[in-house]
């Protein structure tokens, strides 16, 4: 298989966190998202959660409005998610659990155990032309359901992986950079575009972003963190090195 390009999404959420610290307005997560444009970054993530913890309804309008690059728009499976995202039109809508019950014991979202809601809920975003993404972990079940509701993309969750690295728990970590492996390959194989993302960083991105499969990588609170060092170009830049130089 030929290996296309990789897409670098930069998941801007962290930056409203730090704003909300202190209310206000500063430091702004549009003016962070057009400077992620400007180094490279391929789409601008953002999670409205239920809780508003980050993200508001505001910086999703702004967004929506003032981007250059595609808008993925994270939600949980709620009437009030949906509404917006019928409203805003953004070119992808990520389909992520918030709550206990909408998870999977690895931590995505439960496509398999919610099929024929999820595959209804997500008919009118498809109708309205954003491309539907489930966040999902590597499971042959939760696959397999996505295909199955007509989900364009999966995102599979890489935060076991990326834990087990960090924790030194280097078999752990192995076994799963391989369900990671086998799944993006199945997934692939399904007609599903595969994307992967949740607690990458320089160290943990490399194999991930060499799977023939992968299109698009989902990065933000390593970046943003890593922000305070290289600045938010910099730190950029050098992901979309290590990226690049892993696809070679
Ligand atoms: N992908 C999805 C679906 C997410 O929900 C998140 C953030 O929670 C990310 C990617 C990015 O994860 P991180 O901020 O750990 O890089």
């Amino acid at each position: 298989m030929a290996t296309e390009r990789l897409r670098l999404g930069v998941n801007i959420d962290h930056v409203a966190t730090v704003r909300n610290a202190r209310g206000g307005a500063v430091p702004d997560p549009l003016r962070a998202a057009k400077l992620a444009e400007a180094a490279g970054a391929d789409g601008i993530t953002a999670h409205l959660r239920e809780d508003r913890r980050h993200i508001r309804d505001a910086d999703i309008e702004r967004l929506a409005a003032g981007l250059s690059v595609p808008l993925n728009f994270e939600m949980a499976a709620t009437a009030e998610m949906q509404a917006i995202a019928l409203r805003i039109h953004p070119h992808a809508v990520c389909l992520v659990p918030e709550r206990r019950e909408e998870r999977t014991t690895e931590g995505g979202l439960d496509v398999a155990g919610d099929e024929a809601r999820l595959g209804d809920y997500i008919a009118p975003l498809r109708e309205a032309g954003s491309r539907v993404s489930m966040f999902i972990a590597a499971d042959a079940a939760q696959i397999e359901a996505s295909a199955r509701i007509g989900a364009a993309v999966v995102e599979l969750h890489t935060g076991g992986y990326c834990d087990a690295h960090a924790e030194g728990r280097f078999a752990e970590r192995d076994a799963e950079l391989e369900r990671l492996r086998a799944m993006s390959a199945h997934a692939h194989a399904l007609g599903l575009e595969v994307h992967a993302g949740h607690g990458l960083t320089y160290d943990t991105v490399a194999p991930v972003a060499a799977f023939p499969e992968m299109r698009e990588l989902n990065i933000g609170h390593f970046l943003i963190g890593e922000a305070i060092f290289a600045g938010l170009e910099g730190a950029i830049r050098e992901m979309r090195r290590l990226m690049d130089a892993a696809r070679a």
